[in-house]
């Protein structure tokens, strides 16, 4: 497993489409583990294939910091609901703006063995796969903040 570096905004990999995965490989299966390994280093909830500079539908999730999910071809098929919050990017370091998305949504993906599941989630993980699936297609929460993008002001206390 290696940490790969995440790319910001600005590189234009950020902003293509991705390609469906027709078959798991080691590569693939390798760039599963290097994502994890990069997003739990970053301390994100979430990390896309594009963000890693690689073209390929695939999302790592992980909203509770215990259980990781691996999405591969995801799609997202029901939502309800809305929620108004404050939402960041690895790809956007020292930002966050408010982002309104639905609080309740449904996703169908590939699993790891390439098996179908579904993915239910509300608030805070509703917004994690809103957010990661929308840089599948190219696309940033900063397209989407409602006024202004702002600067995190981080809590010394709480650095390491
Ligand atoms: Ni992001």
């Amino acid at each position: 497993m290696a940490i790969r570096n995440i790319r910001e905004y600005g590189d234009e990999v950020l902003n293509k489409k991705c390609k469906e995965i027709t078959e798991m490989t080691p590569r693939i299966k390798e760039l599963i583990e290097d994502m994890l390994e990069t997003m739990y280093e970053a301390n994100g909830v979430g990390l896309a294939a594009p963000q890693v500079g690689i073209l390929k539908r695939v999302v790592v999730i992980d909203v509770t910091g215990e259980d990781p999910y691996i999405l591969i071809n995801p799609r997202i098929v029901e939502s309800s609901g809305e929620q108004t919050g404050q939402e960041g990017c690895l790809s956007v370091p020292g930002k966050s703006g408010q982002v309104t998305r639905p609080n309740y949504v449904k996703a169908v993906a590939l699993d790891v063995n390439m098996r179908p599941f579904e993915i239910e989630g509300t608030e805070l993980l509703a917004r994690a796969i809103c957010h990661e699936l929308d840089h599948l297609d190219g696309h940033l929460y900063v397209e989407k903040v409602e006024g202004e993008l702002l600067d995190v002001v981080y809590d010394e206390e709480e650095e390491e």
